[in-house]
């Protein structure tokens, strides 16, 4: 099939790339001509493991190309939005501001017979919003909403082989031909085992928002208990362990640590609750109130958790972060828990090292006054107290023997739990978990 992409941010890229690999003819269209021309060239400008390999593989069969032109996107039959919801500045609520401009502009391109589909993450009611325009202005093509559920750094793997797809499309007629051109994309997947529902506009919408919804009270939820493990002496990990045991439960996203941060969750829950209350629906959603605020707790506690471990006073301490990234195999730092508390630690009169294998000139852009090392070992050099916020396997793997010798003080902060406390204990170290006695 023929198909646009439009907005090359985290997720047009990774779809446009990965479409083209499923065969199609892909265009991929941004306003920002600097991130055209890097991803023509077959360099993507944010890191995700497996995209400039796959960039170069689909580049080089001359089924995607880029362009800054939204007149390019004409000639396709089906066109993708794929511009980000970021959050209003002083509100809860989504900025739609780069969707309803995306769906503007592309009017002009549009053919009769094709398919307008939204994946970003929206405010419930929107495309009916947008249907209604697009019967106005265009009323021979049809819009569908497909959300999108891929996690940064599985992106290409969550793309071209998803748990499900959700199209949210218009009752009658459009809407069959709208599942038949939906299903003619997504052969690939479907092809081998990918599981698709057709539902209603407003319920694919609320599919997005409540699945991270979901997610993150998960994380809140083994967050809380954490704080009850603090005060009780029990250990979180196995407590996560012996309930993730059972089946309705499950094990995964239950990873007591700093809390969730990233692009999507925060600012999700948030809209989510926002658009709750224009509805009329706010108590349903109360929790998540709660939810943030477990999280942002976190943070606080972590501050806390190291003044306690260099002596009780942060003044003139130098503390190492070993990563900043708001999770590992990405250098996405939006709403990085890890950098928030490096930025705290360094606001309370610490002096704050910041290493990362990915993430520093992203960091550096947030909070230029914290000092950034790329090189592990000058980062851990005669630390007070080194602290490993971000899981990357590197850190997962160190030897307390090794760093010994580097740090001042031997004080270390397992922010992700993923430490062996009875391995660095016995090297000598004090060691300080999340919720683990
Ligand atoms: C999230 C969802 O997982 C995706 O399904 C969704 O498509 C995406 O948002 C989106 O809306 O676009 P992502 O933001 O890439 O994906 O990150 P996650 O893997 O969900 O992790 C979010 C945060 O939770 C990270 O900071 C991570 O460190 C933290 N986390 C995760 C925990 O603290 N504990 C856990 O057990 C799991």
């Amino acid at each position: 099939m023929r198909i646009s992409v439009i907005g090359c941010g985290y997720l047009g890229a990774v779809h446009a790339a990965c479409m083209a690999k499923l065969g199609h003819e892909v265009v991929a269209i941004d306003v920002d001509e600097r991130k055209i021309s890097e991803l023509q060239a077959g360099r993507s400008h944010f890191f995700e493991p497996g995209l400039p390999e796959l960039l170069h593989e689909v580049l080089q069969t001359g089924r995607l190309k880029f362009s800054s032109n939204i007149a390019d996107a004409r000639g396709s039959q089906v066109h993708f939005l794929c511009v980000g919801t970021p959050q209003r500045k002083g509100e809860y609520a989504a900025d739609l501001k780069y969707v309803d401009a995306a769906f503007s502009s592309l009017i002009d391109a549009l053919e009769a017979g094709n398919l307008v589909v939204g994946k970003s993450t929206v405010p419930v009611g929107t495309a009916a919003r947008l249907a209604d325009d697009l019967l106005e202005r265009f009323p021979e093509a049809t819009l569908a909403w497909n959300p999108e559920f891929l996690r940064e750094g599985f992106a290409v793997k969550d793309t071209l082989s998803p748990d499900r797809l959700v199209y949210g499309v218009p009752s009658g007629e459009d809407g069959h031909r709208a599942t038949e051109q939906l299903d003619e994309v997504y052969a690939g997947p479907m092809g081998l085992g990918t599981r698709r529902l057709v539902v209603d506009y407003a319920t694919a919408e609320l599919v997005k928002s409540a699945a991270n919804s979901f997610l993150a009270t998960k994380i809140s939820f083994i967050n809380a208990m954490a704080e009850v493990c603090d005060a009780a002496g029990a250990d979180v990990t196995l407590l996560a362990d012996a309930i993730g045991m059972d089946d309705r439960i499950g094990r995964k996203f239950l990873n007591a640590g700093i809390g969730f941060g990233g692009g999507c969750l925060p600012k999700d829950i948030r809209a989510f609750m926002a658009r709750a209350g224009e509805l009329g629906a706010d108590q349903a959603l109360t929790f998540l109130r709660e939810v943030d605020d477990i999280n942002l707790r976190r943070r606080i506690r972590v501050v806390e958790l190291t003044r306690q471990l260099v002596g009780g006073s942060l003044l003139g301490k130098r503390i190492t972060v070993l990563g900043v990234a708001f999770k590992p195999n990405s250098d996405d730092v939006r709403d990085s828990p890890a950098l928030s508390i490096a930025a705290q630690l360094q606001l309370q009169g610490a002096d704050v090292t910041v290493t990362d294998p990915e993430a520093l000139s992203n960091a550096k852009g947030r909070f230029p006054e914290l000092t950034y090392e790329p090189d592990f070992n000058a980062a851990v050099t005669k630390a007070n107290a080194l602290l490993v916020l971000t899981e990357w396997d590197q850190y997962r793997s160190l030897s307390p023997a090794d760093l010994a010798s580097q740090v001042t003080s031997k004080n270390i902060l397992d922010g992700r739990n993923v430490l062996d406390p009875v391995q660095w204990r016995a090297a000598g170290w004090t060691y300080q978990g999340i919720g683990r006695p």
